[in-house]
């Protein structure tokens, strides 16, 4: 099995969405078999919590099922997961502040690194929706950010 994770500050607006639809993009890749798709946050508010209602009303819109609760992401998940990913920098420091260089099997990397390098997306960054919105904007990096991921996958595993 081939595990991703994806990581964001609250684990309630973007990487929930990015999980859904990764795991949509999945299933619809016919992969769902082999790639195993999660999501946390690096802070621990919203612990337990289902998603934020703009990523629910959005994914809802484009016809994503999710129905996951918010967890906070743990140094373990690097040993876990083969792809840890950040949504944005500052989530990828945290990441990389509890890299532990001896005990981890992750490809560590900023989430839309790999949309970038197919010139599908110009941000580097997936923006916080949080407090000013924008959730649909969120929806299309992560739909074209998870597009690019899978490439990679594939390409990594000869899927
Ligand atoms: P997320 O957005 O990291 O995309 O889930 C946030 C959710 C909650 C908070 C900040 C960002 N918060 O401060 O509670």
């Amino acid at each position: 099995m081939i595990n991703v994770l994806f990581v964001c500050l609250g684990n309630i607006c973007r990487s929930p969405m990015a999980d859904a639809v990764f795991q949509a993009q999945v299933k619809n890749a016919g992969l769902d078999d082999k790639i195993k798709v999660d999501s946390a946050g690096t802070g621990g508010w919203h612990i337990g919590e289902t998603a934020h209602p703009g990523t629910r009303s959005t994914l809802k819109k484009h016809d994503i099922p999710y129905d996951g609760r918010a967890r906070q992401f743990k140094p373990d998940d690097l040993i876990t997961f083969d792809y840890v990913l950040g949504m944005d920098a500052s989530n990828f420091d945290h990441i990389q502040r509890n890299f532990d260089k001896d005990a981890h099997n992750a490809e560590i990397n900023l989430f839309l690194h790999y949309a970038n390098e197919a010139g599908t997306v110009t941000e580097t960054e997936v923006p916080d929706p949080y407090y000013t919105g924008g959730f649909e904007h969120v929806f299309s990096l992560v739909e074209r950010g998870g597009e690019a991921l899978l490439n990679h996958i594939r390409k990594q595993h000869k899927l």
